[in-house]
C-alpha cells in the first residue's frame, strides 16, 4: 500500500528565485569543457554560490518527492489536451518571455533570449536547420509556469517514473520521500516496465521537455524529437544510466541528444543577440516547419 506524500504548503511550490538557477545548478555539475563560457561559468557563479545551492536543493527536494507515477499521468492527461490556449507562434515567444522572475541582474537574459542563443550557436556550427529549429523552441514548454504549475513540475533534471531511481540522478536522497519509492510496483529496476522496452514506452518526470516534444511531434524530424524531449534527461545522456530500458533505437538517437546538450548549456552570453537582424532568417525558417499557430 503506498503512502501519500505530504500535500505542499503555501510558499512551498516555488524556491528557485528565478527558473535558471536550476540551469546555473546543471552547468555547475556539467561545466563547459572548452570554456567558452568560462567568464560566467567559474567567476560570476561562484559569488551567489551559496544562497543558489539552498534554493536549488529545496527544489530538488520538491520535485523528487512530489513527481509520482500519478502526478505525471494526470499533467498528462491534462495538458497534452493542448486545450488551454491557442495563438501565432510569434505571440508564443512574446507569452514565453511573460516569465519574469526576480533573477540576478547579472545573469538576467529572458527566455527568448536564450533560445536564439541557443538557435545561432546551432546555426554558425553549419548544423541543419531542422535542428536550429530545436534550438529556437526547445524550451517553449516553460509557459507550463504561466498555466499556474509549480517550478518542480516544469524544470529541473527529469527521470522515469514507474521504476527504481538511478542514484546518478542529483539530490538521490530526496527520492525517499517519494510515495512510489516504497510502492513495490514501481520500486524495482524495471518497474512497471520490460527490459530494453524502449524510452518511448516510459513514463518520465513531468515538466518542459516531454511537454514541447508533444507541441512538435509533427513537425521536426526523429533526431530533432529526441532532442527536445531528453534534454534534461541528464542521468541518461551525461551519466549513461538506464541503460537496461533503452532499446536499438533509443541507443541509435542518443548521440543526437548528446550533440543538442552543449549549444543549451554553453551557448548563454550576457550580449543580447540582434533580433532586427535575425528576424527575416526566423521567420522564414519558422514558416517552414511550423504551422500559423500553436496550441498550449
Ligand atoms: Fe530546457
Ligand atoms: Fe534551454
Amino acid at each position: 500500500m503506498a503512502s501519500t506524500a505530504k500535500p505542499l504548503l503555501p510558499g512551498e511550490a516555488n524556491p528557485l528565485h528565478s527558473l535558471d538557477e536550476w540551469e546555473e545548478d546543471v552547468l555547475e555539475r556539467y561545466p563547459d569543457p572548452n570554456a567558452i563560457a568560462k567568464d560566467k561559468s567559474t567567476e560570476a557563479y561562484r559569488n551567489y554560490e551559496t544562497p543558489a545551492r539552498d534554493t536549488v536543493k529545496e527544489f530538488y527536494r520538491l520535485n523528487h518527492t512530489y513527481q509520482t507515477f500519478d502526478f505525471v499521468k494526470e499533467k498528462q492527461n491534462n495538458f497534452l489536451k493542448f486545450d488551454k490556449k491557442e495563438m501565432p507562434v510569434w505571440d508564443a515567444f512574446q507569452f514565453l518571455n511573460q516569465l519574469v522572475d526576480d533573477s540576478d541582474p547579472d545573469t538576467d537574459l529572458d527566455q527568448f533570449q536564450h533560445l536564439l542563443q541557443t538557435s545561432e550557436a546551432i546555426r554558425r556550427d553549419g548544423h541543419p536547420e531542422w535542428m536550429v529549429m530545436v534550438g529556437l523552441m526547445h524550451d517553449m514548454g516553460k509557459t507550463l509556469c504561466l498555466f499556474g504549475e509549480p517550478q518542480w513540475a516544469v524544470v529541473g533534471d527529469t527521470f522515469p517514473v514507474g521504476c527504481a531511481y538511478s542514484d546518478k540522478i542529483v539530490y538521490p536522497e530526496f527520492f525517499k520521500n517519494n510515495p512510489d519509492y516504497n510502492d513495490e510496483r514501481y520500486n524495482t529496476q524495471y518497474g512497471m516496465y520490460k527490459p530494453n522496452c524502449g524510452l518511448r514506452n516510459v513514463h518520465m518526470s513531468w515538466g518542459h521537455d516531454e511537454y514541447v516534444y508533444q507541441m512538435m511531434k509533427d513537425h521536426l524530424p526523429e533526431e530533432g524529437l529526441y532532442m527536445l524531449r531528453y534534454h534534461s534527461f541528464y542521468s541518461w545522456h551525461r551519466e549513461g544510466e538506464y541503460s537496461y530500458l533503452l532499446d536499438e533505437h533509443d541507443k541509435e538517437m542518443l548521440k543526437w541528444v548528446c550533440l543538442f546538450n552543449p549549444y543549451d548549456l554553453y551557448s548563454k552570453n550576457p550580449t543580447p543577440p540582434n533580433w532586427e537582424e535575425l528576424k527575416p532568417y526566423y521567420q522564414k525558417l519558422v514558416a517552414k516547419y511550423l504551422p500559423a499557430t500553436l496550441k498550449f
